[in-house]
């Protein structure tokens, strides 16, 4: 009887580890991606990326893109690049030609630029939602 007992006991507080590790799986796949991704690409925080003076240890874009119309710094202004970036390269629309712009920078090299002037490695620090929400902003630059 007592044996019974002690086994009885051990299945009811298996069972319910069980259920609480389902709860937490469970918590940890619905709970932070979705609603994380969804409130972190956003013009808004494209913006502030663009405005930080360091990417991780390297120079942010905006120390090397004015957005002011004409000034040249190291790379061309990006004034107006939400209008032009459409019709730049024949076949890309305006999102995957910023894409492209900040992840694979040589792929198109802009008119009196040349190739590896727009560091390649700053793809390699940008995560999936900064490099949206990096679109997201110049879209907005018309
Ligand atoms: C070290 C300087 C430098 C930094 C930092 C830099 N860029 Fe650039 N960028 C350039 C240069 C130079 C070009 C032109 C050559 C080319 O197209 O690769 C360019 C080109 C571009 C273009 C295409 C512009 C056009 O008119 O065709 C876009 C868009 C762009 N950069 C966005 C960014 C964004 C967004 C960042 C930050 C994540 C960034 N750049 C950081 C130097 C830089």
């Amino acid at each position: 009887m007592r044996y019974l007992l002690v086994l009885l006991t051990t299945i009811l507080m298996l069972s319910l580890t069980a259920c609480s590790d389902e709860v937490n799986t469970n918590t940890t796949n619905d709970t932070p991606l979705p609603s994380s991704s969804a409130s972190s690409v956003s013009a808004s925080a494209g913006k502030a990326l663009f405005n930080q003076k360091l990417i991780d240890i390297q120079p942010g874009c905006i120390t090397c893109h004015s957005l002011e119309k004409g000034v040249k710094l190291v790379g061309p202004s990006l004034a107006g690049i939400g209008k032009r970036a459409g019709t730049t390269v024949e076949g890309q629309p305006a999102e995957e030609f910023l894409r492209n712009a900040i992840i694979k920078p040589d792929d198109y090299v802009s008119e009196g630029f040349s190739a590896g002037q727009m560091p390649e490695r700053i793809a390699n620090v940008l995560t999936q939602e900064q490099a949206d929400s990096l679109v997201l902003y110049l879209l907005t630059l018309q």
